[in-house]
């Protein structure tokens, strides 16, 4: 994607310095677009950690990524040492307990990887193709963005609601939920984007906003819980949300705040899409709700915000006092039922269990 007319991706591996991996320092943005050099696995584990990188696809090709490090590390000094590997590839797996590709990413850098030459060229494919995997969606969703267009008066404009961040800065490149939206927009639809907030960490306010104003799409941010009155209202077309894991029956891990907007949806009758590329499918896990693990973070998270102040300067304040007990859980589960269809790379499928095995040319 485009920021100030220059391609970024989220994540790579520069030939001018060949010994590290650059990343979009997320926690920074949208105050300062600054890029973290990373050269030690263990760099990458408290990148993810900390969520300077965030979002399932960019977790994945991170790690795949911090593989490499950690391959360049194990074949320091002659022999490689195969242990070694395994086990920062069990320190990277344990980061981030939700987002499936994570897990996905280092399980194939360990079925790919003989040594730093193969893990270059593996962890290289895996960001490759989840771009390739981000583009095709976007081409699959605005056909169903079309077809919503279709249906309203002419010359009105299209309203896509979205939560948290499944843009371009979630995945490598172009995003899953945002995708269909910036290829809707560049063949010229009129398209509107009403970008949920996302309390505590503010993917929306911050990330979703920052992104969509770079691609120059009309977007307004609204506070979390505003959804269900602009569906009342008439306002949203389509709600389009990314998706952290999803299991063999459909049911949807999403950040926080998910699962209520697709019962707002249901209820006004608004279609519900969730958009992932296939790496997102937990195929070993029958059903989603009560399963999927869900990260809790830290308390701090809720307590605090941060941004600039008036004269530029960044500062924390509190904005809970003192004495409350806080929970932080970072995920829900949308159950399948509540689902319109999922739009992968492969097409739009709709959120039952043969359907979604059919899908993945599991069965
Ligand atoms: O905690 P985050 O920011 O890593 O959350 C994951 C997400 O970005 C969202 O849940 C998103 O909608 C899923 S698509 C990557």
């Amino acid at each position: 994607m485009l920021v100030n007319g220059r391609a970024w991706r989220t994540v790579w591996q520069p030939d001018d310095d060949p010994g590290a991996v650059h990343v979009i320092d997320q926690n920074r943005l949208p105050w300062e677009l600054a890029v973290m050099r990373l050269t030690t696995v263990a760099e990458v584990e408290v990148a993810i950690r900390e969520m300077v990188v965030r979002g399932a696809g960019c977790i994945g090709a991170t790690a795949a990524w911090g593989m490499w490090l950690a391959a360049r590390e194990a074949g320091a000094g002659g022999e490689f040492r195969r242990g070694e590997f395994e086990a920062a590839g069990e320190r990277l797996r344990a980061t981030r307990p939700t987002a499936v590709n994570l897990g996905w990413a280092v399980d194939r850098m360990l079925r790919e990887t003989t040594d730093a030459v193969t893990a270059r060229e593996a962890a290289q494919r895996i960001a490759d193709e989840d771009a390739a995997a981000c583009a095709a969606i976007g081409r699959h969703g605005k056909g169903l963005l079309e077809g919503l267009a279709a249906g309203k008066p002419e010359g009105s404009v299209l309203n896509v609601l979205t939560h948290c961040n499944a843009g371009w800065l979630a995945f490598v490149d172009h995003g899953t939920a945002l995708s269909p939206v910036y290829a809707a927009a560049a063949a010229g639809m009129a398209v509107h984007v009403w970008v949920d907030e996302t309390r505590p960490r503010n993917q929306g306010a911050r990330l979703t906003a920052w992104e969509l104003g770079q691609q120059g799409i009309a977007h307004t941010v609204v506070a979390d819980n505003a959804g269900a009155h602009l569906m009342q209202a008439g306002l949203v077309d389509a709600v389009i949300t990314g998706a952290d894991r999803v299991a063999a029956n459909g049911d949807t891990a999403n950040k926080i705040g998910t699962l209520l907007k697709a019962l707002a949806a249901r209820h006004f009758g608004v279609p519900f899409y969730v958009a992932l590329p296939s790496s997102t499918f937990d195929a070993g896990l029958a059903a989603g709700v009560g399963v999927i693990p869900i990260e809790e973070r830290g308390a701090e998270e809720v307590l605090w915000m941060e941004g600039p102040d008036e004269g530029g300067e960044m500062r924390r304040v509190r904005v809970v006092a003192g004495g409350s007990g806080v929970a932080n859980p970072a995920f829900d589960v949308t159950p399948a039922g509540l689902v319109t269809a999922f739009i992968t790379e492969r097409g739009v499928c709709a959120p039952e269990t043969g359907a979604i095995a059919r899908h993945l040319g599991l069965r």
